[in-house]
């Protein structure tokens, strides 16, 4: 790609800082990683741009919370080969724990509220990280059911707002990367438009989403770009109207 047409790709909104910048937000390449010797994530690349959503679908197994793993820089599974960039900062070289502070934040399929702890204090928690995150008013602002749940305990929310919180707690870090696995799962219709609200109003402020979900007709209406894995490895790359309207490709890989 000429050098032109790689900045316009890359180019969001009319700031000059970033029509100079030539990588993409978010940048994975040749991403290899292994549960001990099992060769899961098979040379998986991927561009994200500032404040895009990017629906990650595949069938089960194909190695999408893999993907998500290596990605925020887990241990388990092992990342041995590729590079990881996320606003030119090579997350690659990075642990787990540095990842999170350069802005990565991966809420996982079983959420990882804290026990023991009621909705604000889970939240604080999350701000003891230095950096910029959303203030508690802010949170509550977008989450009313959060604010009307503030002293109830975390575990004790239902899943849609257990949820909810999960994203709050992101947010309340220095976030940049969203990574969310199956954030639908078990949740009501309802529930599940309360949350595309709010990750859709996150978008302008530069907050840049993966979403993993079973739910691929609704992760896709949501989404910018769509990537879907077979096998641990990329099988398409594209809009996600491409794969909306593209029912062979629906068929084969999301049996929608
Ligand atoms: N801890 C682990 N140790 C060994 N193999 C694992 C481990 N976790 C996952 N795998 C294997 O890696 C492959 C990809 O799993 P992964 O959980 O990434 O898939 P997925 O796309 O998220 O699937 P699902 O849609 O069911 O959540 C599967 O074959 C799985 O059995
Ligand atoms: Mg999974």
């Amino acid at each position: 790609m000429s050098s032109v047409a790689m900045q316009s790709e890359t180019a969001i909104g009319s700031n000059a800082a970033e029509l100079e910048t030539t990588r993409p937000f978010f940048s994975v390449r040749d991403m290899h990683a292994y549960y001990g010797e099992s060769y899961i994530v098979q040379g998986v690349s991927l561009d994200v741009r500032k404040g895009e959503i990017l629906a990650l679908l595949g069938r089960n197994g194909a190695g999408k919370t893999s993907t998500l793993r290596t990605i925020a820089r887990t241990d388990n599974p092992q990342m041995r080969q590729g590079e990881i960039w996320l606003d030119d900062q090579p997350i690659h070289k990075m642990s787990s724990f540095e990842a999170a502070r350069a802005g990565i934040q991966l809420v996982p399929e079983d959420r990882r509220i804290i026990q023991g702890l009621t909705v604000e204090e889970n939240i604080t928690l999350a701000k003891v990280a230095p950096g910029n995150g959303w203030s508690l008013e802010q949170i509550y602002e977008s989450f009313p059911r959060l604010a009307e749940r503030r002293t109830q305990e975390g575990v004790t929310l239902s899943g849609g707002e257990q949820q909810m919180l999960a994203i709050a707690r992101a947010l309340a870090r220095d976030l940049k990367l969203l990574l969310l696995d199956e954030p639908y799962e078990g949740l009501a219709p309802v529930i599940v438009q309360e949350i595309e609200r709010i990750l859709h109003s996150i978008k302008p402020m530069g907050i840049t989403t993966v979403i993993v979900e079973q739910n691929a007709v609704a992760a896709l209406k949501l989404a910018d770009r769509a990537v879907i894995l077979d096998t641990g490895e990329v099988a398409f790359a594209g809009s996600a109207k491409e794969v909306l309207d593209n029912p062979d490709l629906r068929h084969e890989y999301l049996a929608i």
